[in-house]
């Protein structure tokens, strides 16, 4: 199910539990930089373990700072107050913008040479308004690449001045860094912003972070913030929250899907503005407790979440959650003053706006705003994203649809949060698959249609999809090991499955299709590894609420390898051989058993042999031997066998 680079998540029922989260990213790279700029020794922890700080610690230590692990999450820093060891140095920063961003203000400031690239799109971020406050100082830097971007050259200078004018309105990351980087001069300058400063909350967290590391700000108004004198002090022993980001996903996993889902380490009591996030999702309708160091979301009182119309300035990463959030919603929601957006990962509005489409959903958007209509029922897809963490978690959301959701390259979540699939597994509950595995034959497409009957499930049949597959393409005029014409052909042709019966091209085909001919040439197609492919979304799009049971040869392998409970069910060929008799005989079709027993011996054998998803019983999966049991017996059997694990 998870490839390399695309993860399948099924769709998903309901969202309850707790989650610990992982610390903040803003919070944890500007204690790291703080404390390598203090006098004294820090330790920090609950530090957030991801790409982002790695690249923090990396520079941090090329630049000469001391920092030791102590443990799970936890380091030791040795401040060099505010001169660093090593005077000339390259940093690679990644994608990291809270480390390129206070860097470049500190170590313009710092006296030394020093190179600092970063990855593509780090080049394509801006960073002029900062080096032009900068300049102002006195500081001398370069750029290496265009103007107004990264990479950057900064060579020793003389730095001070009495007024630095900052331009607030592109990111607020700009003033972050300028204001981290002034304790370092002598005499501490006036700021002044100019334009709205947006994302403020993000300028409140950096205050509150170096009043911890002993500057005082009087007045603590963002636009004037005028600073005692002094320099950076270790605090001694600094934790780091959780991330209210982060916990976006949770909540509204939370309040789409019943909830009650906890998220622990961040709460009322935060500096992260995201937090708020809880009061655009309550403005939603859903049901929020806050306490100081937890949250807890529920669905709102009608089920449904309401549509709404939303400046989300003050929540500019958060906010995009509540852009899949309108996908549950009862009509239009707009999300206004995000042009933050379009200079982040990605650009975010763009990238938002062409995989909600993908879902079915329609968007509009505008330099600062994005507007979303859900569809009446959001649709399977690939979701790209574009090296974007938030665009993978956000996404995984989509998969409380009825069709889940594939997530490509979801390994770019590791930018802020590692195990976010995990933690999301372990809160959210999926639609249960049942799935019956084993030979020709065996009776395992009657007991699981049975099962499912009993359970008021649905059900799949997938060797009818190949058996489909085999006549199609036989009446196309098909080679059975055409495999890229076959593939195709899988993805193309239109089959029903309505109760009892089976429709191939607008015509009834269910008896044609359990020939021994159509067999033959099903288990022959089924072979071929690119046919194989074409049919899993076909196969996977069965699972609905509030379940499925589906029989085949590789369903507790492959195509449900969640699934809930795995049966491996199989009898003897000669048992096996007579039951197919029967049933022919039933329906006045003639037949020879010792024929029937050469075919299925056959089937077996090229099933079992063939390299694409051979027939074996798969790992979890329990042996249940039908020969001596009737088809009650066994649908009794996999029914307490399901009772006893659900
Ligand atoms: O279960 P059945 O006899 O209807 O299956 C027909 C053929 O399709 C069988 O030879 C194996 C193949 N098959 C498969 O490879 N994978 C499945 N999930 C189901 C059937």
């Amino acid at each position: 199910m998870t490839s390399e680079n695309s993860l399948y998540l099924p769709p998903l029922l309901s969202a309850q539990g707790a989650v610990r989260l992982p610390g903040s990213k803003s919070i944890s790279n500007r204690v790291l930089l703080l404390a390598a700029l203090a006098e004294g020794v820090t330790e920090v922890r609950d530090l957030l373990k991801s790409d982002d700080t790695d690249r923090m610690l990396d520079a941090l230590r090329t630049l000469g700072v001391s920092v030791e692990a102590l443990g799970e999450n936890a380091y030791r820093v040795t401040g060099c107050g505010g001169n660093f060891p090593v005077k000339e140095a390259k940093l690679f920063l990644g994608n990291a913008g809270t480390a390129f961003r206070p860097l470049t203000a500190a170590l313009a400031l710092a006296g030394g040479s020093y190179e600092l690239s970063g990855v593509a799109r780090m080049h394509e971020r801006p960073i002029g308004d900062l080096v032009d406050a900068l300049r102002q100082l006195g500081a001398d830097i370069h750029y290496l690449g265009n103007e107004g971007f990264p990479p950057l050259q900064i060579s020793p200078a003389k730095v001070e001045g009495d007024t630095v004018k900052i331009r607030g309105d592109v990111s607020s990351q700009f003033l972050t860094g300028l204001l981290m980087a002034l304790p370092l001069l002598n005499r501490i300058p006036k700021i002044e912003v100019v334009g709205d400063l947006i994302s403020k909350p993000y300028i409140e967290i950096t205050l509150a972070m170096m009043e911890q590391f002993g500057i005082k700000v009087l007045g603590g108004e963002w636009r004037d913030p005028e600073m005692l004198g002094g320099h950076y002090r270790s605090p001694g022993v600094i934790y780091v929250e959780g991330d209210a980001s982060s916990a976006s996903y949770f909540l509204t996993a939370g309040a789409i899907g019943g909830g009650p889902v906890r998220v622990e380490g961040v709460g009322r009591d935060s500096v992260q503005g995201d937090v708020r996030f809880a009061e655009a999702l309550a403005c939603m309708g859903a049901r929020i407790i806050m306490e100081p160091n937890w949250m807890e979301v529920r669905a709102p009182e009608s089920g449904k979440l309401k549509a709404i119309d939303l400046d989300c300035n003050h929540i500019p990463d958060a906010a995009m959650t509540l852009a899949i959030a309108a996908l549950f919603a009862d009509g239009t929601t707009t999300l206004r003053n995000i042009a933050s957006w379009r200079v982040k990962e990605t650009d975010r509005i763009a990238a938002m706006a062409t995989e909600l489409r993908k879902v079915g959903a329609t968007v509009e958007e505008g330099a600062d705003w994005i507007s979303i209509t859900p569809p009446v029922e959001i649709k399977h897809a690939a979701i790209d994203t574009y090296d974007d963490h938030r665009m993978a978690m956000c996404f995984s959301l989509a998969a409380f649809g009825s069709a889940g959701v594939c997530i490509n390259d979801p390994g770019c979540v590791a930018k802020t949060f590692p195990d976010y699939f995990a933690e999301f597994a372990k809160v959210t509950q999926a639609v249960p698959v049942i799935a019956i595995d084993g030979p020709s034959a065996s009776g395992k497409g009657t007991v699981a249609q049975r099962v499912a009957r009993e359970l008021g499930y649905h059900f799949l049949d997938s060797g009818a999809m190949y058996r489909l597959l085999g006549l199609a393409a036989q009446r196309r005029g098909i080679a059975l090991d055409a495999e890229t014409q076959l593939a195709e052909l899988a993805g193309q042709i239109d089959i029903r499955f309505e109760g009892d019966n089976i429709w191939l091209d607008g015509a009834k085909v269910s008896d044609e299709l359990r020939t021994e001919e159509t067999g033959a040439a099903a288990s022959k197609i089924a072979a071929l590894p690119k046919v194989r492919a074409a049919l899993l979304d076909r196969q996977r799009a069965f699972r609905r609420a509030p379940g499925l049971a589906a029989d085949g040869r590789d369903m507790a392998s492959v195509v449900f390898p969640d699934a809930v409970l795995k049966v491996f069910l199989t009898a003897s060929a000669e048992a096996r051989a007579e039951r197919r008799y029967k049933q022919l005989m039933e329906k006045g079709m003639g037949a020879n058993i010792a024929a029937l027993l050469q075919d299925i011996q056959a089937r077996d054998e090229r099933d079992t042999q063939r390299n694409a998803a051979p027939l074996q019983q798969a790992p979890g999966a329990g042996l249940l031997d039908t020969t001596a049991l009737s088809i009650e017996q066994a649908v009794n059997e996999v029914l307490t066998r399901y009772r006893s694990v659900k």
